[in-house]
């Protein structure tokens, strides 16, 4: 029998918690007998003292061990899911999931709504007339085996423990730990019962982690966590300091995502989209597999049909648009050398896409269109960005958070989107 406080006073003097502390600690917590101040706490000190991967493993052991652990054996193909780490117009699981599912392979992307700057794939989804979100766990197994791809939200009883940690974490300061992130993230795919996952660890200023050194940790950590529990894991390490693609929002996103799957569309998101499918395949057995041609000859636009199909959707249905429009010009001729993803990905949350507080309601139609992207010429006047609301009171807040995003110079240093690959 362990005390809350014994716990708290052991990781704050640097010590080491044992397997049996962790795992009391987390069930305590889970039944409510360990109170959210002393979880705080730990939290804290986990974030200021660190965790070695012994802690870090039994941490996500414990939270897979307090909720269920799906089977997903009755699906009869291989399943891959992609977890990304969160940013800006990062609407990559709309077209990877039914692409990936076009070669035969299920798909499990139980997803997550948007809180503060980051969107949320289930609001993306949900702007698709009639889309549902919440299926049951054998219907979520059922279109796992056909038609192979499935986007929804995860149910309550999986990782119980991270639902209400992750909650506590986003009021107290706590959610860039490395132990933590990566446990709770981690426990949540692996408690879904995928056999293979592909992680995009974002890297920027519209990401968790700003600098290349602690991505690279948070990825090792993960893919080391997932190998030890059975997940087959690679992971990508992309660049998230430009808004990926050309929209950040719910609905702009959806009709991007569908521009890609028909073959089109910015050539970020297809280059991300493709190189995920690769690792995902790869993952399922097939490394020769050539995603690129599936997006070309509409194969995952079929797929894309099928799931929205489905899921009660409409693919055919108009999406509903903002009424109101303003845009951000350029002051001057040149080139747009950066463009801040936080920055957009705020004024996207402010005019309307995002929620401040867990339960909220978002607008489908608000968010951000990128005129002119980095590498783009641009004169004195033109549009920059294009700025989308239900009511024009928006437009003030979103334009000052926007003050200094965008920058226009003479030259500019090629992106690379896909930084390191980790295995
Ligand atoms: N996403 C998660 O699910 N958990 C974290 O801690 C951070 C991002």
């Amino acid at each position: 029998m362990f005390s809350a406080v014994e716990v708290i006073r052991t990781k704050r003097d640097r010590g080491r918690l044992s397997t049996e502390q962790i795992r009391w600690v987390i069930d305590a917590y889970t039944r409510g007998e360990v109170a959210d101040e002393q979880m705080s706490a730990l939290a804290m000190a986990i974030l200021l003292n660190g965790a070695d991967d012994r802690e870090i493993s039994d941490w996500t052991a414990a939270m897979i061990d307090s909720g269920d652990r799906l089977d997903l054996g009755r699906v009869g193909k291989p399943t891959v899911d992609k977890h990304s780490t969160g940013g800006v117009g990062d609407k990559i699981t709309l077209p990877l999931a039914p692409l990936v599912a076009s070669f035969g392979v299920a798909v499990p992307q139980l997803s997550g709504r948007g809180l503060g700057h980051t969107g949320g794939t289930l609001d993306k989804l949900e702007t698709i007339p009639g889309f549902r979100t919440n299926l049951t766990v054998d219907e979520f197994i059922d279109h796992l085996a056909n038609p192979g791809a499935v986007v929804c939200a995860a149910s309550e009883r999986l990782a119980p423990a991270d639902r209400r940690l992750y909650a506590l974490r986003d009021v107290t300061g706590t959610v860039e730990a490395i132990p933590l992130i990566a446990s709770s993230i981690m426990s949540k795919k692996i408690a879904e019962g995928t056999q293979g996952l592909v992680l995009d660890v974002k890297v920027g200023s519209g990401a968790f982690m700003k600098d290349l050194r602690s991505a690279r940790r948070l990825a090792e950590t993960m893919v080391r966590l997932g190998n030890s529990h059975g997940v087959r894991c690679t992971a990508l390490l992309t660049d998230m300091s430009t808004p990926l693609g050309r929209t950040a929002g719910n609905a702009l996103e959806v009709a991007e995502s569908v521009e890609v799957l028909a073959g089109g569309g910015p050539s970020d998101v297809v280059e991300l989209t493709v190189a995920l499918a690769a690792e995902m395949l790869a993952l399922a057995g097939m490394p020769d597999a050539d995603p690129a041609a599936a997006l070309a000859d509409g194969r995952a636009m079929d797929a894309w049909r099928a799931m929205v199909t489905a899921q009660g959707g409409d693919p055919d249905a108009a999406l509903p648009r903002a009424p109101e429009t303003d845009e951000v010009l350029a002051d001057r001729d040149g080139v747009v050398t950066s463009m801040d993803a936080y920055a957009v990905g705020v004024a996207a949350w402010r005019l309307g896409a995002g929620r401040a507080r867990q339960g909220e309601a978002v607008s489908a139609g608000a968010g951000v269109e990128i005129v002119a992207t980095v590498g783009e010429t641009v004169r004195a006047g033109q549009p920059l960005l294009r700025l989308h609301a239900d009511d024009t009171s928006r437009f003030a807040v979103a334009r000052e958070k926007l003050t200094d995003a965008v920058e226009i110079g003479n030259s500019f240093d090629k992106r690379h989107l896909i930084m390191e690959r980790i295995d």
